[in-house]
């Protein structure tokens, strides 16, 4: 490929480089049956949602019969294995018929420099050697159209509840702050809990407006209008409040939140989304486009099975994305019987990303002085396992600390 591969930490190809692709046309001309699947797998990414994706068999000859009497996509991928004459003379056939703007990206076997010189001397826009992933034909294709990739580019973090009331807003706030504090990041924190959420609350803020401005304002909506709406709550941490009020009901559109997402995208480096335990379309929709799905769960058994069900989900949702990462929250409340982390991991077949103790009065006065953890009580273990988390929700390698595991904490709660 005539691109780098982008590498996150973890050591995958980095989904968060690929910027969404614009509504474009697409029509594909594959000689294997491998080249067409892959292509309609991309056709189902959540970065393709806006592309118009057409997938045909025949190769090149295929698409200068097609085009000689119809007009031409905005791009058209040709696989080719025949030899490089033959290619040459079908790129200069199709070259006849090709409307201005048409971009052409030719697949093959061949990882030769010569040939892709000679490609690009023809105009065509790249030339991609099999065998690729998914990703990296998504992140071929977005590069046709987003030229500087290293630009900044918001990531987006939704968290949910497995339940209500096992700490999804807590963990949110907290992570965000991290990020900020820690990390150094911008971030924003989208409160999506309309009528209770409690963001300003944690925050110690009270905004006249805020999100339910930008969703139900769609034709007022930019940046400029958004950049108002954000409250700051810290050097690098603004949040966008609910405004908890329910005089009004929020029946939301399943879209309702897509336009101030892509906003706030080109302009946040972090996103942080705090959903209710809801399951509408919307929310199921946040937890789907978002670049990272977040659940916490407590260690009981509804929470178990819906984490279950929401992970089996959203998997499925996000074939190409990270699964889910867990939290679990509240471990070793007293007197609470609870399933183990090791029975909860091995029911639900993923690791928590961390586990957090349950402390009643750390949380407590946390939410009582709209304070979060690490301004409570900085150097508390659990406010160093939110930077654990920010860490891992962010792509970067957890810093390693003189305890042995991210479950000591957890393990001491339990010893008494
Ligand atoms: N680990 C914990 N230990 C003790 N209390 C907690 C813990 N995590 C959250 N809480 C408390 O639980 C309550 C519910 O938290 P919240 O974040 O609003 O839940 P959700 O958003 O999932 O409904 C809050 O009062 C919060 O302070
Ligand atoms: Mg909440």
């Amino acid at each position: 490929m005539s691109r780098e591969t982008f590498e996150t930490a973890a050591g995958h190809p980095s989904a968060v480089a690929i910027t969404p692709m614009p509504r474009v046309s697409l029509q594909a001309f594959c000689e294997s049956a491998e080249l067409a699947a892959l292509i309609h797998e991309a056709a189902d990414d959540r970065r393709m949602e806006k592309a118009h994706v057409k997938v045909n068999m025949g190769g090149a000859s295929a698409a200068v019969e097609a085009y000689r009497t119809s007009p031409t996509p905005n791009v058209i991928i040709l696989e080719n294995s025949a030899d490089r004459a033959e290619l040459m003379a079908q790129l200069d056939a199709l070259a006849e018929y090709c409307d201005a703007g048409t971009k052409v990206i030719v697949v093959g076997r061949h990882n030769d420099i010569s040939l892709y010189r000679e490609l690009m001397g023809r105009g065509v826009s790249d030339y991609l050697v099999q065998p690729f992933g998914v990703l990296d034909f998504i992140g071929a294709l977005s590069a046709l159209y987003n030229h500087d990739v290293t630009a900044p580019l918001g990531r987006v973090i939704a968290v949910a509840g497995s339940k209500g009331g096992v700490g999804a807003s807590c963990v949110a706030h907290n992570l965000a702050w991290s990020i900020a504090r820690d990390l150094d990041l911008a971030t924003v924190i989208v409160d999506v809990d309309l009528p209770f959420g409690t963001a300003g609350l944690d925050f110690n803020q009270d905004p006249p407006q805020g999100v339910a401005e930008a969703i139900f304002a769609p034709d007022r909506l930019d940046s400029n209008l958004v950049d108002r709406l954000l409250s700051k709550c810290s050097e690098k941490l603004s949040i966008l409040a609910a405004p908890t009020t329910i005089e009004r009901a929020y029946d939301m559109q399943e879209t309702a939140f897509d336009q101030l997402i892509e906003l706030l995208r080109a302009s946040t480096p972090y996103i942080i989304l705090d959903i209710p335990h809801v399951w509408t379309a919307w929310s199921r929709r946040l937890l789907t486009v978002a670049d990272e799905a977040l659940i916490v769960a407590s260690p009981e058994l509804a929470s178990l099975r819906n984490t279950k069900s929401l992970l089996d989900n959203l998997r499925a949702a996000r074939r190409n994305d990270p699964a889910p990462r867990i939290v679990l929250n509240g471990v070793g409340m007293p007197k609470r019987p609870e399933i183990t982390t090791t029975d909860f991991a091995k029911a639900i077949e993923a690791e928590p990303a961390v586990a957090l103790p349950f402390d009643a009065r750390l949380f407590g006065a946390a939410a009582n002085n709209g304070q979060m953890i690490a301004e409570v009580e900085d150097g508390a273990k659990i406010a160093a396992i939110f930077q654990d988390l920010a860490r891992i929700a962010t792509g970067r390698a957890v810093i390693k600390r003189a305890r042995k595991n991210l479950f000591e904490p957890l393990l001491a709660v339990l010893k008494g």
